[in-house]
């Protein structure tokens, strides 16, 4: 049995007393104990929303790391800084940061093998953009993201790692893919982790959708053998929508 889990994304959303504010009314609502529930908050939020969630069940995330644990890059946070205080979930590879920061493969590939090395689970981002769809690439496109994400990447580490199947038109339009596609790229990427790992990562691994996830969509979603979870961004900023989603 797979565990459903539902992610916020936050985004550069929310300063420290806003972040605050949010995770209260999140965890003072009536939540369903079966899912696991994150909040991936901007990294000066971290520490407070910690500190707050303490005594909760819910599983607190970065958005983004270096993969080197200390040294000259002015700017970054390293996973020793993460670990510190206390992050469970490491977002990496989402497609804002492969589009407007030049994450690549390769950069994904060294995150993903410093957070598990310093035990951050990674939520790792794949997806294919409108383009790429509409000359029917999204399969090709999604494997060569997932595989050079995962290159080296033990079979024993592959329970700690979360799969989001994000794709790019569908984040932040209000366009949902149908869950008809959704169920099927999740089911793709299910097989690929099989045709690599053995058919028992297969059963195992978590893979969220994530774009455009609402509370009108989300059980249709979840519905759906191939869907684990979501990884949830405009609708995770509004306590009452994130309980809704988390209680699907
Ligand atoms: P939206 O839910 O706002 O479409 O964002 C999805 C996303 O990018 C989550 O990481």
């Amino acid at each position: 049995m797979r565990i459903p889990i539902i992610a916020g994304n936050w985004k550069m959303n929310n300063t420290i007393s806003e972040s605050l504010e949010l995770v209260e009314a999140i965890k003072t609502s009536k939540l369903d104990e079966k899912v696991e529930k994150v909040v991936a908050v901007p990294f000066t939020s971290l520490m407070e929303v910690k500190k707050s969630l303490e005594g909760t069940d819910i599983k607190l995330a970065a958005q983004n790391m270096h993969w080197e644990e200390k040294g000259a890059f002015t700017g970054e946070v390293s996973p020793l800084m993460l670990k510190e205080i206390g992050v469970d979930y490491c977002i990496i590879g989402h497609s804002e940061r492969r589009q407007y920061f030049n994450e690549t493969d390769e950069s994904v590939n060294k995150k993903v093998k410093s957070a598990l090395t310093h035990g951050i689970k990674p939520i790792i981002c794949v997806g294919e953009t409108l383009e790429e769809r509409e000359e029917g690439k999204e399969e090709e496109v999604v494997k060569e993201q997932l595989l050079k994400a995962l290159e080296g990447i033990e079979k024993e580490d592959i329970e700690n790692i979360v799969i989001a199947y994000e794709p790019v038109w569908a984040i932040g339009t209000g366009k949902t893919a149908s869950s008809e596609d959704a169920n099927h790229m999740c089911g793709f990427i299910r097989r690929i982790i099989g045709e690599k790992y053995g058919e028992d990562t297969k059963d195992t691994i978590r893979i969220q959708y994530g774009g455009s996830v609402k509370p009108n969509n989300i059980k249709e979603l979840m519905d759906k053998v191939e869907i684990d979870g979501a990884l949830v961004g405009g609708a995770s900023l509004i306590a009452e929508d994130f309980v809704k989603l988390i209680n699907y």
